[in-house]
């Protein structure tokens, strides 16, 4: 049976539309907590194949979620080009000053190289997986990615890249070209380990002027989706610019993906009628939603159903479940949206 994830990506309107969450498995979960605890780092646990495995799958044998997203980080391409990248606990992702690396020691060859195990989780995740339901392997887009990079850290509006990108333009170009290809390379590799769909997540598009968005938002994505559907003709991609906006026609047309992430301040209507009528649209419900569970939370699905209804649809929420969300929630939210009609 073709996973509805897959059917809804080629253009097929579904009722109840497939639903997984982003970042699914994590904190929020005890037996995530336990199976991170035996694997050491954060690092540590997305290099380790079968316990990255076995995270992949915990949310899937609780909620019967219908995707199964590949347990890894979008930083692990910066540590595989030889950028080394650790989780500070409470702090988050913190990276080697890039002058100390060095621009001209990024290796985008040996980094897909350097990403085995990672693809070694792809294929262990896919032959524990059910036929019915979809395996995503994803990445980050090169414009999130090199934000983290260049200012070595999250910052609140990732002004130092910004800032980077306006005044060394040509050199922050190249980082982004290695990006590209290191990116697709990977991608490519995670479809042929056994992925039937990849993402790619550009978290931090909406803080780009729109100058910026097209230069370094939409142009890197669209080459990484013409190398990746050059090298696997027909590969579905997901493509999520966090903070689109008005600019998501635009970044539809160009980028040339099969779905849209839908971060919640977008309208699902709006959204309809800026992209292709076959695109999928994936989303959006706020995640706080989800944390604060009751009326909030149905009264939310509801209008994201509604919304959606008729037209290719995914349900997810706007953007990644935090720790703090309660399971019986998810619960709720899983059982709501599989009685819609
Ligand atoms: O969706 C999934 O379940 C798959 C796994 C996944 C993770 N990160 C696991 C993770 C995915 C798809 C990501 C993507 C990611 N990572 C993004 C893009 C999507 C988004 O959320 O905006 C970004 C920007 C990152 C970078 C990153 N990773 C940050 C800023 C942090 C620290 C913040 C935090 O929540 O701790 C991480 C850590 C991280 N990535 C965790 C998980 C489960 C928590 C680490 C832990 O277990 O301690």
């Amino acid at each position: 049976m073709k996973p509805k994830l897959l059917r809804v990506l080629s253009g097929e309107a579904i009722e109840p539309p497939p639903i997984w969450i982003m970042r699914q498995a994590g904190r929020y979960l005890p037996e995530y907590r336990e199976t991170r605890k035996q694997a050491g780092s954060f690092l540590d646990l997305c290099y380790n194949p079968e316990l990255a495995a076995e995270v992949t799958l915990q949310p899937i044998r609780r909620f019967d979620l219908d995707a199964a997203i590949l347990f890894s980080d979008i930083l692990v391409v910066p540590d595989a080009l030889g950028q080394k990248v650790r989780f500070e606990e409470g702090v988050g992702p913190l990276l080697e000053p890039l002058e100390e690396t060095g621009l001209e020691r990024l290796d985008a060859a040996r980094a897909v190289d350097a990403l085995k195990p990672v693809l070694g989780t792809v294929s262990r995740v896919r032959s524990g997986l059910d036929a019915s339901k979809a395996l995503i392997g994803f990445c980050g887009a090169p414009w999130t990615v090199a934000t983290y990079m260049v200012a070595g850290r999250g910052t609140p509006d990732q002004g130092p890249a910004r800032m980077k990108a306006l005044r060394e333009p040509d050199w922050f170009g190249q980082l982004i070209d290695l990006l590209v290809v290191a990116s697709a390379d990977y991608l490519v590799a995670q479809l042929r380990a056994g992925a039937d769909a990849v993402m790619v997540f550009d978290s931090w598009a909406g803080v780009l002027d729109d100058e910026g968005f097209e230069r370094w938002a939409i142009d890197p994505v669209r080459r990484i989706v013409a190398a990746v559907k050059a090298q696997v003709p027909g590969a579905p991609v997901i493509a999520f610019a966090k903070g689109a906006g008005a600019r998501l026609g635009t970044y539809a047309a160009r980028t040339g993906a099969d779905g849209f992430g839908l971060d919640w301040t977008l309208p699902i209507s709006a959204a309809r009628r800026m992209v292709p009528e076959r695109a999928a649209l994936q989303g959006n419900l706020d995640p706080l939603r989800l944390i604060a569970g009751g009326r909030a939370l149905d009264e939310g699905i509801d209008r994201v159903l509604g919304a959606a209804a008729g037209h290719p649809h995914i349900f997810n929420l706007g953007h990644g479940i935090t720790p703090e969300t309660p399971i019986a929630h998810v619960e709720q939210l899983v059982a709501r949206v599989r009685q819609a009609r």
